[in-house]
């Protein structure tokens, strides 16, 4: 199945983008595997005839809408993300119209009708960084994500209007799992996403995106980490550092209550060799977006990618 899924790639021109929390086989035949921010970038240069994204349904919008004139195909229609699902773009229409003087930092997390209404679009990598460059009298409204909003709002200082949304697989984590599961290894540090609510960041050495995670850990001088965030992420880690340990989340619950859904995104794992070979093979399901919508939701996104 690999060798016929690089074999059409080639002759297509396509190009796999995918997530770090796809499946292992998943990120092996995938051209470019990053994080969120990363991940835009690569749509936003690429000169691919079609983009396959393996990852969720608002990744392979983004990709759309930087290159309304490529094929881009999502192996699974139905990979959708609970966090952009928790911010309705009516509901959020209706919200915004309390905060008229407000700039709206939406997190790519939502939907591209949500993107159309905002002013800038923010990823875990770059929103603190975002967040901090514009002035300090500025009236934001954050949305969906509220545990990272006010994330950003401790660090700020900030008094950031927040949306209340969340992500199913980051909000769930509980502090007593991440404290008992420190326990059990004490020398190792503890590595969260923002997305994570605030009782678990405290218990944090560092905090950061997908890649901001990476980067810690392949910088660090220490060789044991407990990591908090969906487990996707450990494929990447282990490959990268094979000399150090991680512990997740998922170890601790497999033994504690047998399989269970702690830490783990279901709809990006929906992704699979066997509907990335077929959307290859039949090139769908491919994405269609309105072209009014895609030139709404462009240019927050272009404002963010201006951002180095
Ligand atoms: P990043 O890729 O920005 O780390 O976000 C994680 C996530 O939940 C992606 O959906
Ligand atoms: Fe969405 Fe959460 Fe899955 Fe990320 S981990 S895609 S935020 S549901």
């Amino acid at each position: 199945m690999k060798d016929r899924i690089l074999q059409l790639k080639k002759e297509k021109n396509a190009i796999i983008l995918a997530h770090y929390y796809t499946r292992p086989e998943v990120q092996e035949i995938a051209d470019f595997v990053g994080d969120s921010l990363a991940l835009s970038q690569k749509a936003a240069e690429t000169d691919a005839d079609i983009i396959l994204f393996a990852g969720v349904h608002f990744m392979a919008e983004t990709a759309k809408i930087l290159n309304p004139t490529k094929k881009v195909l999502i192996p699974d229609m139905s990979a959708s993300c609970s966090l952009a699902d928790s911010c309705p773009d009516e509901e959020f229409a209706e919200f915004l119209k309390q905060y008229p003087d407000h700039t709206v930092l939406s997190y790519i997390n939502c939907s591209a009708r949500v993107k159309a209404l905002s002013d800038i679009i923010v990823t875990s990598g770059n929103a603190l960084r975002i967040v901090k460059s514009l002035p300090e009298d500025e009236k934001i409204v954050f949305a969906p994500d509220w545990n990272l909003g006010s994330y950003i709002n401790r660090m700020t200082g900030r008094e950031m209007v927040l949306w209340e949304g969340a992500c199913h697989v980051h909000d769930q984590i509980q502090a007593e799992d991440v404290e008992q599961l420190h326990k059990f290894h004490p020398s190792a540090l503890v590595i969260a996403h923002p997305e994570c609510p605030e009782h678990v960041l405290k218990l944090a050495d560092f905090v950061g995106s997908t890649a901001a995670m990476l980067k810690f850990v392949a910088t660090s001088e220490k060789q044991e980490f407990v990591v908090v965030t969906e487990n996707g992420i450990l494929y990447e880690l282990r490959k990268q550092n094979p000399d150090k340990k991680f512990y997740a989340l998922s170890d601790m619950h497999e033994a504690k209550a047998g399989d269970c859904e702690c830490a783990n995104c279901k709809y990006m794992k929906y992704n699979t060799l066997e509907n990335i070979l077929s959307a290859l093979e039949t090139e769908t399901p491919e994405l269609i977006l309105d072209e009014a919508l895609m030139e709404a939701a462009r240019r927050p996104i272009e404002r963010m990618l201006e951002f180095k």
